[in-house]
């Protein structure tokens, strides 16, 4: 798994005087079903959230207001996009070790994921994620 298996996703966009309107089909506008929904907000400033990577679990993540930046990394290479608007989102596949720090006053982090939550699926230790990462190669 490499980081470039992750992508920015743009989403449909109903533009209409009235405010504007975005939608998101599972399997269609994103690669997965949805079956869990969650989010981040309250923030506090300098706050860092994230830091595991997981097994099995796809996620989409939206910024539904404000900024932050997602790091993505996977023992070769790192990056940081920074998300700030709500019709488009960042793509994350399994095996990719993630951080979201640089939170906006006020942001609100949206996150459409594969599985219900399993605490199994999560790797929290990197020295544990580095070693499965080399036993996939
Ligand atoms: P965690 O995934 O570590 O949060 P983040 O990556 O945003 O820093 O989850 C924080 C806590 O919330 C942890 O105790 C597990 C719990 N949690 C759930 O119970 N259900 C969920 O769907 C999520 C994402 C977390």
């Amino acid at each position: 798994m490499d980081i470039n298996r992750c992508a920015l996703i743009n989403l449909p966009k109903i533009v209409d005087c009235r405010g504007n309107l975005t939608f998101i089909e599972g399997g269609n506008h994103i690669p997965f079903a949805i079956q869990r929904v969650y989010y981040l907000y309250d923030v506090p400033g300098g706050s860092e959230r994230g830091g595991h990577a997981h097994k099995e679990l796809h996620e989409f993540i939206i910024a539904m207001s404000g900024s932050f930046d997602v790091i993505l990394g996977d023992t070769h290479q790192q990056k940081r996009i920074h998300l700030n608007r709500s019709y488009y989102g960042l793509y994350i596949c399994p095996m990719i070790w993630r951080e979201l720090d640089n939170f906006s006053s006020g942001s609100v982090c949206m996150v459409l994921a594969s599985t219900r939550y399993d605490e199994s699926d999560y790797y929290r230790d990197y020295a544990q994620y580095h070693l499965a990462m080399q036993q996939l190669l």
